[in-house]
């Protein structure tokens, strides 16, 4: 067997054992359905990372959660279950088609009172919601286009406050990150948000490899202090 192989038999195994409720789910089976018969690319997290997000955000106790890439809404849904009634989730999506697609799935799942999907560049759509002055987010997910990573942290920090914790997503893309030949524009993003999550003094960070139904790749777990 490839390693890739076991990697995600291994993943198929834990999601069988461990989220039997997420495989008989329909909100979420339906989410991933539709997304790929509207054609979107299958890169929604994994059962098993979405998992995580939710416990990550159970144990923030997060009641404003902010997304940066929604794509069909898949990781916005198991978000968006982890907040209280009184909670919201705001989710940042530049393509039209994308958010389409996304806010159908996330009122199959019940959560269109809490979830609001923002269409538009992510970074036309910080500043106008920075002037909103929003209560700080508990919980900043990042997941959008990689170039702009370091800019995306920059605003999160703004949007958050002490105890607030920031997760991106794809920091390790198989290796990329680490092979100072690579100078892809997402690869220069990553590495100047790991550069600053590494040199910032409100932020205390690391960096966990996965391996699973998403090849290798990995979160960065983020924490911002004082
Ligand atoms: N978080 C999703 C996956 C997101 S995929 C999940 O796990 O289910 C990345 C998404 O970011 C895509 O839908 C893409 O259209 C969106 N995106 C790309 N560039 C963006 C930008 N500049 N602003 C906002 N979203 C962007
Ligand atoms: C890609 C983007 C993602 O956010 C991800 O988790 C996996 C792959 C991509 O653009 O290829
Ligand atoms: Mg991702």
């Amino acid at each position: 067997m490839s390693e890739s192989r076991l990697w995600q038999e291994v993943d198929y195994y834990l999601t069988a054992r461990l989220l039997s409720d997420a495989l008989g789910d329909d909100a979420l089976t339906a989410a991933l359905r539709d997304s790929e018969a509207a054609g979107l690319p299958p890169i929604a997290v994994s059962p098993t990372q979405g998992k995580l997000l939710q416990l990550l955000a159970r144990v923030q106790g997060a009641r404003h959660i902010l997304e940066i890439g929604t794509l069909g809404g898949y990781s916005t849904i198991w978000l968006g279950r982890a907040l209280p009634s009184d909670g919201r989730l705001i989710s940042l999506e530049y393509d039209p088609r994308h958010a389409e697609v996304a806010t159908r799935n996330i009122a199959r799942a019940g959560l269109d009172r809490q979830v609001e999907v923002r269409v538009g560049p992510a970074l036309e759509s910080l500043p106008l919601l920075a002037d909103e002055n929003p209560p700080p987010f508990d919980l900043v997910f990042i997941d959008a286009d990689k170039a702009n990573n370091r800019h995306y942290l920059e605003w999160a920090l703004k949007l958050t406050g002490t105890g607030s914790l920031i997760v991106l997503d794809n920091v390790v893309r198989g290796g990329r990150v680490a092979d100072p030949d690579d100078t892809h524009p997402d690869v220069l993003g990553t590495r100047a948000a790991l550069d600053m999550i590494g040199s910032h003094p409100r932020l205390s960070g690391t960096a966990i490899q996965t391996v699973g139904a998403k090849g290798h790749d990995g979160f960065a777990l983020v924490r911002v202090v004082e």
